[in-house]
């Protein structure tokens, strides 16, 4: 049975293991994540700190045994007009625990916290054609696509949509 934990948020304190997970989902699916691996690799610890910090995200980190194993993210708008609109960003799970419903736990752990939070009408995800088991989890939990960029991302040759899904909150 995994007894994992949810954290919502990280103590700027612990900034290494922020970074070690975003390292380690850049480089295990490098075509999901943007800015990438070799990009994230130049920013300080300063700029790791303040990325934590951000006002704007609010992180979800899946916990084994003191061990970050997956996170996501819930950005907010700054501009009025935009604010009942959040993007959920970033979801990765470690692949060995994969296949747990553990991807599908922190979205459907996302959106009630939105709910909860109140004043939120729309969740939006961008998501690669290329990216078949998240576009069925978020399926699954009643995104639906709402429009795509033929071709917009090149990866190894191969050109990849990127697909716009849509959760509408009651
Ligand atoms: C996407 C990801 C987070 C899913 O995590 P996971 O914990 O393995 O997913 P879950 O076990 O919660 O599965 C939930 C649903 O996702 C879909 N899914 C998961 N893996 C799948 C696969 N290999 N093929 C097709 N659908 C899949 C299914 O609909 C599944 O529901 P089901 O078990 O009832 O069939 C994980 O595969 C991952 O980190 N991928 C790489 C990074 C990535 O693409 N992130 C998304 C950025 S938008």
């Amino acid at each position: 049975m995994l007894e994992i934990n949810t954290l919502i948020g990280l103590p700027v304190d612990r900034w290494k293991e922020y970074r070690d997970i975003r390292l380690e989902m850049t480089k295990n699916d490098s075509w999901a994540f943007t800015p990438n691996h070799e990009d994230l690799l130049k920013l300080s610890e300063e700029e790791w700190k303040s990325e934590l910090e951000d006002k704007r995200n609010t992180y979800f980190f899946l916990e084994d045994s003191g061990v970050l194993v997956g996170m996501s993210s819930i950005r907010t708008h700054i501009y009025n007009q935009f604010k009942h609109n959040v993007s959920f960003d970033m979801l990765y799970v470690n692949p060995e625990y994969r296949g747990r419903d553990l991807g599908k736990r922190l979205t459907e752990e996302r959106i009630d916290y939105v709910k909860e939070q109140g004043g939120v009408k729309n969740v939006i995800c961008e998501i690669f054609s290329s990216q078949i088991p998240s576009l069925e989890l978020h399926k699954q939990l009643g995104f639906e696509e709402v429009g795509r960029i033929k071709d917009f991302a090149q990866y190894e040759g191969k050109y990849f949509d990127s697909v716009f899904m849509q959760l509408e909150l009651a």
